[in-house]
C-alpha cells in the first residue's frame, strides 16, 4: 500500500475514513447521555444551545483537526511539534489522558452492556431492575474508599472487550478499523432504526416523546444548560482527544476536509437525534403500563439503560427479548468502535514519536488499559467512574480544547490552517472561521472553566469529600499531564519534524 520510505498506514478510501471518523463520533455518548441531557436540560429547548455549540465549536474544530493531522500527516504529538516543539506535551496529553482515564471505564461500561446483551436472553434482571443492577451486578458499596472486591462477570466481560479492541486495532489501519466499521455501522444503524420504528409503535411513546421534545424555554436563561451542550458536543465529536488527527493523518492527500468535517459531524448528530426517539418512546411506554408520569420513570445516566431499559423490556407485549439484545448490541458496537479509536490515537502517536512496531505498541497498550480498567469492576467501580468521568470531563476536554484553539489560533495563525484546508474544499472557509478559533470557541471554554471550578470550590462534586476529589480526579489529570510533558521531551529524529517531506500527492493512494 504505501510507496517506500513512508510505512504511515492509511485508509483505502475517503468513504473508509468517514466511517471510521463516525464509529469513533457515535458511540455510549450518543445514545443514553444524549437522551438523558436533552431530558434534564430542557427537552426540545436543548437543542437549541446543542445546535449552536455544534456550528460555533463542534465543526469548527473538527475542522482544525482534520486539517492539522492532514496538513502535518501526523498524529497529535507529531502535528504539535511540527507547530511548534513547544507544544508537543499537548499532541501527548490530548491521548493520553483519554486512554488512561476515560477509556479505562469505557470499556467497562461496554462490559455491562455485553452482560446486559446475555441477560436479555432470558430477562434475568428479574421484576427489581434497580436492585438488580446496583446490587446484584455491580455490588455498589457505600464509598470510593471501599473497593469490596472485583466483579467477576464484569471483569470477564471488560476482559473480552479488551480482546476485540486489540484484535481490531493490531492491524494496519484498512485492514483493522476500517473493515471493522464498514460492518458494524451499518448493522448499527439498522439495529437502531428498528428500535425507533418498533418504539413508536409502542402505546404510549408520544407521552414519551413530548417529553423529549416539548421545549422548556425557561431553560435556555440557565448557563448551565449551554455549558452542557457544549460538553455534550466536544464529547459527543470525540473532539480534543487527539483522535480526529490521527484519523486524518491516514487520509488521502486528495480530499475535501470540510465536506468531510460536515457529513461526520452531522450524522452524529442525527444519530444522536434519532436514538432519542427510541429512547422516550420506550421511556413513554413504561410510564403509561406503570400509571405515572414520565418524568417519575426517567432517572440519571447510566440507570436510564441498565435500569429503565431493562424493565421496560421486561414489560414489553411481544418478542422482549429481542427488544433487549438489539439495544445492547448496539450500544456495545457503538462502543467498540469509539473504544478503537483512542488506541488508534496514541498507536499511531507511538509509531510517529519512537517507531516501535504497531503489534507492540497496541499490545502494550491493551494490556495497560486492561489493568487500568480493573479499579472499575470492583464494587466501588462506580463512584470511582463518577469523579474520574467528571474531572477529565470538565476539565481535561475543556482544557485541551481551549489549548488546542489557541496554539492553533495564535502559534501556527489560524489563517495558515485555513489555507491548507480551503485548498482541499470548494466550501471555501473565511475569516469567520479565524474568529471563532482565536476568540469564540476560547472564550467559550475559558467561560465553562472558570464556572466548573467555581461550582467546585463551592458546592463540591457528588457528595464526595473534597479529599477524595483531588486526591482520585486531580491526581489523574496531573499524572497523564507529566506522562505528556515527559514523552514530549524526548527527541526526535530531526527529518521527521521538517514539514516539508510530506509526499507530494496521491502516490500513497491508488
Ligand atoms: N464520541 C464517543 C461517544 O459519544 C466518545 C468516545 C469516542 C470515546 N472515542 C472514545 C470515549 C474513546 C472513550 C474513549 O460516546
Amino acid at each position: 500500500m504505501s510507496a517506500a520510505g513512508h510505512q504511515r498506514g492509511s485508509f483505502s478510501s475517503n468513504w473508509g475514513f468517514l466511517l471510521a471518523a463516525i464509529g469513533s463520533a457515535i458511540g455510549l455518548g450518543n445514545i443514553w447521555r444524549f437522551s438523558y441531557m436533552t431530558y434534564t436540560n430542557g427537552g426540545g429547548a436543548f437543542l437549541i444551545p446543542y445546535v449552536v455549540a455544534l456550528f460555533s465549536a463542534g465543526i469548527p474544530l473538527l475542522i482544525l483537526e482534520y486539517g492539522l493531522g492532514h496538513r502535518e500527516q501526523a498524529s497529535a504529538p507529531l502535528a504539535f511539534a511540527k507547530v511548534n516543539r513547544r507544544t508537543e506535551w499537548l499532541g501527548w496529553w490530548m491521548p493520553l489522558f483519554v486512554m488512561f482515564g476515560i477509556m479505562f471505564y469505557y470499556q467497562v461500561v461496554i462490559g455491562w452492556c455485553a452482560n446486559f446483551l446475555i441477560f436479555s436472553f432470558n430477562l434475568a434482571w428479574g421484576p427489581d431492575t434497580q436492585d438488580f443492577f446496583l446490587n446484584t451486578f455491580l455490588g455498589v458499596t457505600k464509598s470510593p474508599a471501599e473497593l469490596g472486591g472485583i466483579r467477576p462477570a464484569i471483569l470477564i466481560a471488560t476482559g473480552l472487550m479488551w480482546l476485540i479492541t486489540w484484535f481490531i486495532t493490531y492491524q494496519e489501519v484498512h485492514r483493522g478499523i476500517e473493515r471493522a466499521c464498514r460492518i458494524f455501522m451499518p448493522v448499527l444503524v439498522v439495529t437502531t432504526l428498528i428500535l425507533v420504528g418498533w418504539g413508536l409503535t409502542l402505546p404510549g411513546a408520544g407521552d414519551g416523546l413530548s417529553y423529549y421534545l416539548k421545549p422548556e424555554w425557561g431553560k435556555l436563561l440557565d448557563p448551565k444548560v449551554w455549558i452542557a451542550a457544549y460538553g455534550q458536543i466536544f464529547f459527543t465529536l470525540s473532539i480534543s482527544f487527539g483522535i480526529m488527527i490521527a484519523y486524518a493523518s491516514y487520509l488521502p492527500r486528495k480530499t475535501d476536509l470540510v465536506r468531510n468535517a460536515w457529513i461526520t459531524s452531522l450524522t452524529n448528530c442525527i444519530y444522536s437525534f434519532l436514538a432519542g426517539f427510541a429512547v422516550f418512546a420506550v421511556v413513554g411506554y413504561l410510564a403509561g403500563v406503570k400509571g405515572v408520569p414520565v418524568d417519575q420513570v426517567i432517572k440519571s445516566g447510566p440507570t436510564l439503560a441498565f435500569v429503565v431499559f431493562p424493565e421496560a423490556i421486561s414489560r414489553l407485549p411481544f418478542l422482549r427479548e429481542v427488544f433487549g439484545i438489539f439495544f445492547f448490541s448496539a450500544l456495545v458496537i457503538a462502543g467498540l468502535t469509539s473504544g478503537v479509536s483512542i488506541v488508534e490515537a496514541l498507536t499511531c502517536s507511538a509509531i510517529d514519536k519512537f517507531r516501535w512496531p504497531r503489534k507492540w505498541v497496541v499490545t502494550g497498550l491493551c494490556v495497560l488499559g486492561f489493568m487500568g480498567s480493573i479499579i472499575f469492576t470492583t464494587g466501588g467501580g462506580l463512584y470511582w467512574l463518577d469523579i474520574v468521568d467528571h474531572f477529565l470531563n470538565q476539565y481535561g476536554l475543556v482544557m485541551a480544547g481551549l489549548l488546542e484553539c489557541l496554539f492553533v489560533g495564535y502559534i501556527l495563525k489560524a489563517g495558515v490552517l485555513r489555507k491548507h484546508i480551503n485548498e482541499s474544499t470548494q466550501r471555501k472557509m473565511n475569516q469567520g472561521w479565524d474568529f471563532m478559533i482565536k476568540y469564540l470557541t476560547p472564550s467559550i471554554l475559558l467561560i465553562m472553566l472558570v464556572r466548573s471550578v467555581t461550582t467546585e470550590l463551592a458546592k463540591g462534586y457528588g457528595g464526595y469529600s473534597t479529599a477524595s476529589l483531588l486526591s482520585v480526579g486531580g491526581s489523574w489529570l496531573l499524572a497523564t499531564l507529566a506522562a505528556a510533558v515527559i514523552l514530549s521531551l524526548y527527541p526526535w529524529e530531526p527529518s521527521r519534524l521538517r514539514s516539508d517531506h510530506v509526499p507530494g500527492s496521491d502516490e500513497l493512494f491508488r
